[in-house]
């Protein structure tokens, strides 16, 4: 992975492959960011029409690389829009993008230092994150050569206090974030819940986190009868993975339930072919729980927090579950399986109802549950859904802060007699398509005890990038919703 490190040396003396300057659009054409403002003069004063002559005006994470013949010792300067800024304001995001705009350009350059406004600890933290999480890549499966290594160390020019402190937190996060898009890249035949398992038991104890693998034997006997119908088609096995961070001062426990679906080929209820190929990345939310509390043992928030990873590959096969079987979950109730491609909800309410033993302060889930989430929010936005309002309005809020788009959605009472079945307690489908983002929170909601306020986090778009990559955000596996569940901990640390 790229290394991130602090030099407070001015940005016209620093030896380094690339500098990076951050650029307003302006009236008068495009104008140095704070950080920035002594390169003018390198450019004898005339960075401005050099800028405005090659067509760059300053919009946000607008790129323009402009040679240096010497004047600096650096050989190329990466011009990164940040937008207008008329009160001089820089909103954290637009930094986090515009560093990862940058980063990302220079692929296969050894090094590059950022001159973007870095005066405080806040700003530090954003343009390492930023820089770190945008020059991700995923180069494992190439053997011709194509994908271009990520730069290799990015500096932050920067003397704020509390600079050393911000860059550790962000290399932290940030690790922790590549971990997420690597296990979501990964194909699923290299990925299967076994081999998930292992990998968390392997790293987890290495972070000191405390691991604990039910196998399908132990899932049957338990009565984990969701994770064990969802998977029962594959000849890869389900797992329920169960971590656990300690903090002595902690006094607060989140839980954090994570969909794995390693493939979800929608089962007997197949999906069609087009809709299938992503579906390597229906794990995404059990690697964002994992990734979180990675980061939150690497970095030593007073919290205590457990996660439950649902591992399980929805397959077609003669073992298969059927529409219309009937599976007892481990809460006790009975649900009538009425497409086995609604196999999310089927996982997780086994996840929730063991995390709810745990006497959590709160249970958050995460998952790529539904399309209907991309229909009502698009690819970038998840949707909030609670049994408490404020705790809604708390994720949401926490999420803004990380610049990871979120929004609140409802739980309208009449949905759930839809999800009324002849046979059992309830049917996994409503008979109709409208509203289904918010059916399937229903559906989650039932199962969570009386006295437990509970989240679901519903990311079936921002978990996957399918279009072209954009600030700190590649192509495939983005990592989503991991920051936000990092900083959702964080929040209920200490008293
Ligand atoms: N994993 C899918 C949801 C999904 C769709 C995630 C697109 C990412 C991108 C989920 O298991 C699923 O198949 N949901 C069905 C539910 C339906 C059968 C009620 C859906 O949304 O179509
Ligand atoms: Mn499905
Ligand atoms: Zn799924």
């Amino acid at each position: 992975m790229t290394i991130v490190r602090l030099n407070s040396s001015e940005p016209v003396s620093i030896e380094t492959g690339a500098l990076i300057v951050g650029i307003h659009t302006s009236p008068d054409g495009p104008r140095t960011a704070p950080g920035a403002d002594s390169l003018d003069q390198a450019f004898n004063g005339r960075l401005a029409e050099i800028l405005t002559t090659v067509g760059f005006s300053g919009k946000a994470q607008e790129i323009a690389k402009i040679p240096t013949f010497g004047a600096l010792p650096a050989p190329v300067v990466v011009a990164v829009g940040l937008g207008d800024a008329p009160d001089g304001d820089h909103d954290l995001e637009t930094l986090r993008r515009a560093a990862g705009a940058a980063a990302r350009s220079l692929a296969g350059t050894a090094s590059a230092a950022f001159a973007l406004p870095a005066a405080t600890a806040a700003q530090v933290e954003a343009v390492a994150i930023g820089g770190l999480l945008g020059a991700y890549g995923f180069t494992k499966y190439r053997t011709n050569g194509d994908g271009k290594a990520p730069v290799g160390e990015l500096v932050v020019l920067s003397a704020a206090a509390g600079a050393e402190e911000a860059v550790k937190r962000a290399t932290t996060v940030a690790e922790s974030v590549s971990l997420v898009r690597d296990l979501v890249n990964t194909p699923p035949s290299d990925l299967y819940p076994a081999k998930f398992a292992e990998i968390v038991q392997e790293i987890g104890a290495e972070a000191g986190l405390s691991v604990e693998v039910l196998d399908d034997t132990e899932l049957r006997k338990h009565g984990y009868g969701g994770i064990v119908g969802v998977g029962q088609g594959s000849v890869n096995p389900p797992r329920l993975v169960r971590l656990a961070y300690e903090h002595p001062e902690a006094t607060k426990r989140v839980a954090f339930v994570g969909k794995g679906i390693t493939f979800d080929s929608g089962g007997l209820s197949l999906k069609p072919a087009a809709s299938m190929d992503w579906m390597k990345s229906d794990m995404g939310g059990a690697a964002a729980v994992f990734g979180s509390l990675l980061a939150l043992a690497r970095l030593g928030v007073a919290v205590n927090a457990v996660g439950y990873l649902c591992l399980a590959e929805n397959m077609p096969s003669g073992s298969a579950q059927r529409p219309s079987d009937v599976l007892h979950t481990y809460s006790g109730k009975t649900v009538e399986v009425l497409d086995t491609d609604a196999e999310g909800r089927l996982v997780l309410v086994d996840g929730i109802a063991r995390a709810a033993e745990d006497s959590p302060d709160l249970i958050v889930d995460v998952a790529t549950l539904t399309g209907a989430q991309i229909v009502a929010l698009g690819w970038r936005t998840a949707g909030v859904m609670s049994n408490d309002d404020a705790l809604r309005e708390e994720v949401v809020e926490i999420a803004a802060g990380q610049g990871e788009a979120a929004w609140g959605m409802p739980l309208p009472e009449e949905l759930r007699k839809g999800l009324d079945s002849p046979v059992a307690d309830i049917a996994n489908l409503q008979p109709e398509r409208w509203g289904s983002m918010l059916a399937a929170g229903i559906f989650l909601r039932e199962f969570v005890p009386d006295g437990i306020r509970w989240a679901h986090v519903d990311m079936a778009g921002p978990a996957f990038n399918k279009g072209e990559p954009h600030g700190y955000t590649p192509k495939g596996g983005t990592g989503a919703i991991t920051r936000t569940l990092i900083g959702i901990a964080e929040r209920y640390a200490g008293n």
